[in-house]
């Protein structure tokens, strides 16, 4: 299954009763697995928890820190963009070359790296000095 076919699939399980926006995720760790995440939404904070993060939750919870690949997907006029909350997590875990493609559920895709979606990331060597 390609990272496309791995965050459509995902997406199908999104739980977005708030929004009805359905996201998908899917990312490609270090050891060559994919790990998957939609996007969570509950009564109390109905913008929920982004499918990014949930794949991330996912990547962590089976050993892997260190993203390679990123893909997400939503049915949105345009290829759905991370929000900024997002990005500086996959900044934590992906370095900047890392791509990130951005689609919709039509099949139109955006890709650009990381550094390009969050230019001047507050990186650990801002820390250098404490
Ligand atoms: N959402 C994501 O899961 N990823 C994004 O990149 C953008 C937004 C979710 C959060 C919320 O459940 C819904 O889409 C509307 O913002």
């Amino acid at each position: 299954m390609s990272l496309r076919e791995n965050a459509l699939a995902v997406r199908e399980n999104a739980y977005a009763p708030y929004s009805n926006f359905k996201v998908g995720a899917a990312l490609i760790a270090e050891n060559g697995v994919v790990y998957c995440g939609c996007n969570v939404e509950n009564v109390a904070y109905p913008e929920g928890t982004c499918a990014e993060a949930g794949a991330i939750a996912a990547m962590i919870a089976a050993g892997q820190t260190r993203l390679t690949e990123v893909y997400v997907v939503a049915d949105a006029p345009t290829p759905v963009s991370p929000c900024g909350g997002c990005r500086q997590k996959l900044i934590e875990f992906g370095a900047g070359d890392v791509a990130v493609t951005m689609a919709t559920t039509e099949g139109a895709e955006v890709r650009m790296t990381l550094a390009e979606l969050m230019p001047g990331a507050f990186t650990e060597a801002h820390l250098e000095n404490t």
